[in-house]
């Protein structure tokens, strides 16, 4: 074990190995497309000391853990500042902490909902909001980790195939660690605001006419040809560095476990991180029970749900998404049997979502003064579902993971408000039910009587529902 004056005294970094999740087969070395090369199942990280802590080993000593990691937050060390490698006892150990590609990412906020909760018919309602990363998503807490193993590796080239949020977090981390950066989106269903990002950052970014699952299989076949690194979800330091989001919301919850989290489902990726993380919590006893975690997709991007419901987690039979949430528009979830694991782990539900459901849902999130974008929106749909179906009881406390920023897709936005949305879709009826949460701009001449006549209207139509 490399000795480096980052750790805290007494407190090694983990000893890390690669297994596969389908036939357990321990690997020193990993292929580039980050499969078993004996059963092609994916990869995942663990840490062989900490299932016998008692014995001379490098697993972390728990009862220091949480005040540790409450000091580092006080630290200038860019290390310290990330909200993501501040939990670094718990992820694979570079050999140069100093080495890390890091844009501060992690820290983000836990926010109450109180109208969201009146709505839900909950008592305790937080969002967790991921959208408060670097850049807007997520993906940041996976892609700091990947990133900086790939740059150790000594990679120059890094790739993705994205419904553009990936790909935002990936350019950017490329560009920070000097790398070269390879994105593949579907031509014409990636938000304007997520395509710029990874422009801006200097990826070479290339539309592809086809969907998610197309690019993922065009980039799978360019991985074996070229010495790039695949920065998607099957790459396992993803899945390390976006645990961390668990952890960090289990400590702004004084590390009160919530009775339920709820998350998005697309790749599934998310999902399997932040259940690997209240696994191994509770493993290395820093939590006593598990929260309920549970996974919303959209309706007509549902290959996990039906996966459950007509197969009983054995089998994902990939289907042709197609939803307004175009982040989720994913129909072969690659970790689809890590989340599999994760739910029948937790005790959690899946459930699916309509497009009318997920939009309603955005608007009542931005009634809280917390903006979204429509994937994460699915939480709080998903959320009044379960509440019906009684899964969540009335008294317990439920958190939402907001994945994105509403800043990602503020052309979705302003559609939903001018009421373009669904205007000539099939769901022009029952999207009847938005009206109340829409707020077109107004266009008026410069005059004062005007605004304060429309300043009384507003008041007398109430507050928005
Ligand atoms: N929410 C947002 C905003 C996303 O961008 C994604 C996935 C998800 C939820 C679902 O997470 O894949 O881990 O189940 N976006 C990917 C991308 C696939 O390419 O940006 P997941």
């Amino acid at each position: 074990m490399i000795d480096h004056p980052i750790s805290a005294p007494g407190i090694e970094p983990s000893l890390s190995r690669l297994r596969c999740i389908g036939c357990g087969a321990v690997h020193a070395t990993v292929e580039q497309d980050f499969r078993c090369p004996d059963c092609l199942d994916l990869l995942e990280i663990f840490y062989p000391d900490w299932q016998n802590r008692t014995m001379q080993t490098t697993a972390p000593d728990s009862a220091a853990l949480k005040p540790l990691w409450q000091q580092r937050k006080t630290s200038r060390l860019a290390i310290d500042e990330s909200g993501v490698w501040r939990f670094r006892e718990l992820l694979p150990a570079l050999h140069d902490w100093n080495a890390a590609t890091t844009l501060c990412e992690g820290n983000t906020p836990v926010y109450e909902l109180p109208s969201c909760a009146r709505i839900a018919g909950v008592k305790q309602l937080y969002a967790k909001h991921q959208g408060m990363n670097p850049t807007g998503s997520f993906k940041d807490t996976g892609m700091t980790v990947a990133a900086s193993f790939a740059r150790q590796n000594g990679y120059r080239w890094v790739a993705c195939a994205s419904t553009g949020n990936t790909s935002a977090s990936m350019a950017a981390y490329a560009a920070r660690g000097g790398m070269r950066s390879l994105v593949l989106i579907p031509e014409g269903k990636v938000s304007w605001g997520k395509l710029s990002q990874s422009l801006d950052y200097g990826a070479v970014t290339c539309q592809l006419r086809t969907d998610f699952d197309g690019c993922m299989r065009v980039l799978n076949e360019v991985v074996k040809r070229m010495p790039v690194c695949l920065l998607n979800s099957v790459n396992p330091y993803r899945i390390e560095g976006q645990k961390t989001g668990a952890i960090e919301l289990l400590e702004q919850l004084d590390w009160q476990v919530p009775d339920h989290v709820i998350v998005p489902g697309g790749n599934l990726g998310n999902a399997s991180a932040l259940g690997k993380a209240f696994l191994e919590l509770l493993e290395l006893g820093l939590i006593s029970r598990l929260p309920k975690l549970s996974v919303i997709q959209a309706e007509g991007a549902n290959p996990l749900v039906r996966c459950i419901r007509e197969h009983g987690g054995k089998k994902l039979i990939p289907v042709q998404a197609e939803t307004m949430a175009t982040a989720l528009r994913i129909g072969n979830p690659a970790s689809w049997r890590k989340a599999v694991r994760v739910l029948e782990a937790t005790g959690g539900a899946v459930e699916q979502v309509s497009e009318v459901e997920i939009v309603q849902a955005k608007a009542e999130i931005g009634a809280d003064g917390i903006g979204s974008e429509p994937a994460s929106a699915v939480t709080l749909a998903g959320l009044k579902k379960l509440v019906k179906q009684r899964f969540i009881k009335i008294q317990e406390t439920v958190v939402l993971i907001l994945t994105g920023h509403l800043l990602k897709d503020p052309e979705f936005t302003l559609k939903f408000h001018r009421g373009d949305l669904f205007r000539g879709t099939e769901h022009e009826r029952e999207a009847a039910v938005l009206a109340s949460h829409q707020r077109a701009p107004i266009i008026l001449d410069p005059n004062v009587d005007v605004i304060v006549k429309t300043l009384e209207q507003a008041e007398k139509n109430g507050p928005a529902k």
